[in-house]
């Protein structure tokens, strides 16, 4: 919407240049902004309204209306085949991946500069990868000030939710779009004398279930990356927060643009569209778009770090235990969507080694 808005203004600008061509041109972009618009608020239930609008345009003179459907359809429903890919992604791989690694379904964090370095406990990683997020935030460990109400949002199978909650004795609401990791996330939970503390749930990070101010930690673990709408996303997370809460964001990102750079190079872009295709990943964005998103919102203390040389030695391990005997017979079981996001492991170690992926943690918190 924000992008639109810039767009607009140029737009205006260009119509009292060029007169009345570009007006109609300007009718017919301020009506595909209202498709946008309600297509984000209404998830295209008011197709109906949004004629009555069309209809009171000049536009209708035009006969474009076969045109702008289209554009509106393609924007709704290219997020609903985004989020049924995601939703169908992890129904198919989260068993294999739990077989094989465990409850937590994020990278581990590698004391790569120290010698005595923890590089072949992926496990132990992956909680100092929680751990290392947690200080960064500053998030308070007193028995006064620590977190009472957590939400995990895009929580996979839950390890992070039952983690947080047994180091906070925290309430934790835990949302994702794959119904077999709610449903299994709340047995792991149940076997593990938690669900007083833990529940999962389906339910959208666009769209969260939960009031506003609900949660003094909103924590977000690789999950950003498969978010269509940046701005809604830490909007949302930002909506949720409880004032002085912290907002934990642990993503993958492309590089930042340099200097003079508009876009990122074909080379890039062609590399990033495919583990976009296998990972079922919208566009992707930079450390410092997300800067820029957080610090339109009411937040301080935003900041950032660059973890990419901290998760070096995660995929090449995946990549190891997916060509283990264990790993291929069970990739041999599995479907066709967990097979090619296995084949495109390769990628993402591509995409590190070119400097062009960067994991990224941001973290805010909302002002009392
Ligand atoms: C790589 S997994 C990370 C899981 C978990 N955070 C962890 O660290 O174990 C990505 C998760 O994001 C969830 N996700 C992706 N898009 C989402 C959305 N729009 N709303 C809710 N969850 C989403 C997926 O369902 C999945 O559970």
């Amino acid at each position: 919407m924000h992008t639109w808005v810039q767009l607009r203004t140029i737009l205006v600008s260009l119509s009292s240049i060029c007169g009345t061509k570009t007006s109609k041109f300007m009718s017919l972009f301020n009506f595909m902004g209202i498709c946008v618009i309600f297509s984000m608020k209404n998830q295209g239930r008011n197709l109906a309204n949004i004629c009555q609008i069309w209809r009171k345009q000049t536009l209708l003179q035009l006969r474009l209306a076969p045109l702008v459907a289209v554009l509106f359809s393609a924007v709704h429903f290219g997020s609903s085949r985004l989020y049924e890919g995601i939703a169908n992604f992890y129904d198919e791989s989260s068993g294999l991946w739990e077989d094989m690694w465990g409850e937590h379904m994020h990278h581990g964090y590698y004391d790569t500069d120290s010698g005595s370095s923890n590089q072949n406990d992926h496990r132990l990683a992956q909680i100092t990868m929680i751990e290392n997020s947690l200080s960064f935030a500053q998030v308070p460990d007193s028995k006064e000030e620590r977190p009472t109400h957590v939400v995990d949002v895009g929580c996979g199978i839950g390890g992070s939710a039952r983690y947080l909650a047994r180091r906070y004795e925290a309430k934790v609401s835990a949302i994702t779009l794959s119904p077999v990791q709610a449903a299994r996330g709340n047995v792991i939970t149940a076997s593990q004398e938690l669900s007083n503390l833990v529940t999962l749930q389906v339910a959208n990070a666009l769209k969260q279930p939960f009031e506003d101010g609900s949660f003094d930690l909103v924590w977000s673990m690789e999950s950003g990356e498969h978010m269509p709408d940046k701005q809604q996303f830490v909007g949302e997370l930002a909506r949720v927060a409880a004032p002085g809460g912290r907002i934990i964001i642990v993503t993958w990102c492309h590089r930042d643009l340099e200097l003079g750079e508009t876009c990122l190079k074909p080379k890039e872009q062609a590399l990033l569209d495919k583990i976009c295709d296998a990972y079922y990943l919208p566009a992707w964005c930079s450390p410092s778009d997300y800067m820029e998103l957080l610090k339109t919102l009411e937040l301080k203390d935003i900041k950032y770090a660059d973890w990419s040389k901290n998760v070096t030695p995660f995929w090449p391990a995946v990549m190891a235990s997916a060509l283990s005997f264990r790993g291929l017979i069970k990739l041999a079981t599995s479907g066709w969507t967990t097979i090619r996001g296995a084949l495109a492991m390769r990628l993402m170690v591509q995409g590190y080694q070119m400097g062009l992926i960067k994991f990224a943690i941001i973290t805010a918190q909302k002002p009392l």
